[in-house]
């Protein structure tokens, strides 16, 4: 196996950050989830399931922009229909018609979609049902489950939170997935201040018997708002996003990541009765409706229709997760490494083992990952471009990886062996 070197990244990374604090936009693309000097830190172009650094190496991209790419980078049929787009203008002095085609097609697939507004992050979603579930109750406390963005009336309940005044955190709270006790006691405590619930339908862990029916029923008794926060599960789980998959359809969700092949675009969508509030809040931005997103959405949520993308992302997911499990078993790490979450989407959880910690760990195996060409970040983020070929590729290395990790445990040389500061932890606080 030829050594792949990050001379390159390295340099780069060192007068980026004199520039740009993080040396990224976002935490989770950041250096702080990559082994230090072991790994690539900027990427220059993608072709369907692979990507390359800036040292030239190539690798199988399991990461695809943390959800976004789910048909492949460069993928023919969008570029086509944003080129298209491009030869009559970006963004324009008043609304454009594609805005109420792409609205069409959603209200047709999204289960609770009666009308909707769109955003550019999933964040602008997120904020924009709960301001609208605020206006609509006349209530100011949130109770929420997941992570739902980088937002103040949000951040209070992630660590890192400073610079969110307490008036703010104080107005939300956090309850735990799979237990309907825990939302039951912030509605006691709360009575008559609730304005909603948000949540991640399902996050790694999936929903016990009528945990999300319970707590359809719960929100709705006590005068509060139902949102889903799809932004991962939309035009994953099934075309109408988990709503549609679990049968338990919302008062608003808001969808993002997947929708445009990488496109920024989100969606906040909802029965009629609560989104004609829209025009008395205030929800409204320069670059809303930006045509480029419109037609990319379009091109891409017609072809996860038309290809059949949404089985393609079960089987191949679950071909991987399946493959991965037998593979943890053969090599013993099944005890603290498991695969969660459904197969277009889950994760690779680990715990602390043989007195190592958990990112030691990681870390270790995001090196051999990168080395035998997969970029890896513990999680399988499944796009239509990546086939059979690509989970053998895989697999194939996870089998290297894990005897190369099972003699490093036995050994005790996995910390000394590292060669680099191990990755700092994730700052997305999920439903776990
Ligand atoms: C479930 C969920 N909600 C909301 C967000 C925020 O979306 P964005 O980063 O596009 O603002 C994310 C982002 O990872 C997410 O995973």
């Amino acid at each position: 196996m030829r050594k792949r070197k990050f001379s390159r990244s390295s340099s780069l990374f060192k007068r980026v950050r004199r520039a740009i604090p993080l040396a990224s936009q976002t935490f989770s693309k950041s250096h702080l989830q990559y082994i230090q000097g072991q790994a690539p830190l900027f990427i220059t172009r993608g072709k369907g399931a692979y990507v390359w650094d800036v040292d030239g190496n190539k690798y199988l991209d399991l990461v695809n922009a943390l959800l976004p790419i789910v048909l492949g980078y460069q993928y023919p049929r969008v570029d086509k229909a944003i080129k298209a787009q491009l030869k009559k203008g970006i963004l324009f002095s008043l609304a454009s018609p594609l805005e109420y085609k792409l609205a069409e097609k959603l209200t047709r697939l999204i289960p609770a979609a009666e009308m909707v507004r769109f955003g550019k992050n999933g964040s602008d979603a997120t904020a924009g049902a709960v301001r609208l579930a605020r206006a609509i109750t006349k209530r100011d406390h949130i109770l929420a489950c997941g992570y739902h963005g980088w937002q103040d009336w949000y951040i209070g309940l992630n660590p890192r939170n400073a610079g969110v005044p307490d008036a703010v955190k104080n107005l939300v709270h956090r309850f735990e997935y799979n237990n309907i006790k825990s939302l039951r006691a912030l509605f006691r405590r709360y009575k008559g201040k609730v304005a909603g619930v948000i949540m991640e339908p399902m996050s790694v862990e999936e929903p016990r018997g009528d945990f999300l029916q319970d707590v359809k029923k719960l929100a709705h008794k006590e005068g509060a708002l139902l949102i889903f926060d799809e932004i991962v599960t939309g035009f994953r789980f099934a075309l109408g996003g988990a709503e549609e998959y679990f049968g338990v359809v919302p008062d608003l969700a808001c969808f993002g990541k997947s929708m445009a092949n990488g496109m920024p675009i989100s969606v906040v969508v909802g029965k009629e009765k609560h989104m004609k509030h829209m025009e008395d809040i205030f929800f409204s931005f320069t670059f809303g409706g930006e045509c480029l997103s419109l037609a990319a959405a379009l091109a891409t949520i017609e072809e996860i229709e038309k290809k059949r993308v949404i089985p393609h992302l079960w089987r191949i997911g679950r071909m991987l997760k399946e493959g991965t499990h037998e593979l943890l078993e053969k090599h013993g790490l099944h005890d603290f490494i498991e695969l969660k979450g459904l197969p277009p989407w889950h994760i690779v959880a680990i715990r602390p083992a043989a007195g190592f910690s958990d990112l030691e760990i990681k870390s270790f195996i995001q090196r051999e990952m990168l080395q035998r060409g997969v970029l890896w970040t513990g999680s399988h983020n499944m796009s239509f471009s990546h086939g059979e070929k690509e989970v053998r590729m895989v697999l194939n290395a996870y089998d290297k990886t894990f005897r190369a990790l099972q003699d490093a445990l036995r050994f005790r040389t996995l910390r000394s062996g590292l060669g680099g500061k191990p990755i700092q932890g994730n700052y997305n606080v999920r439903a776990v």
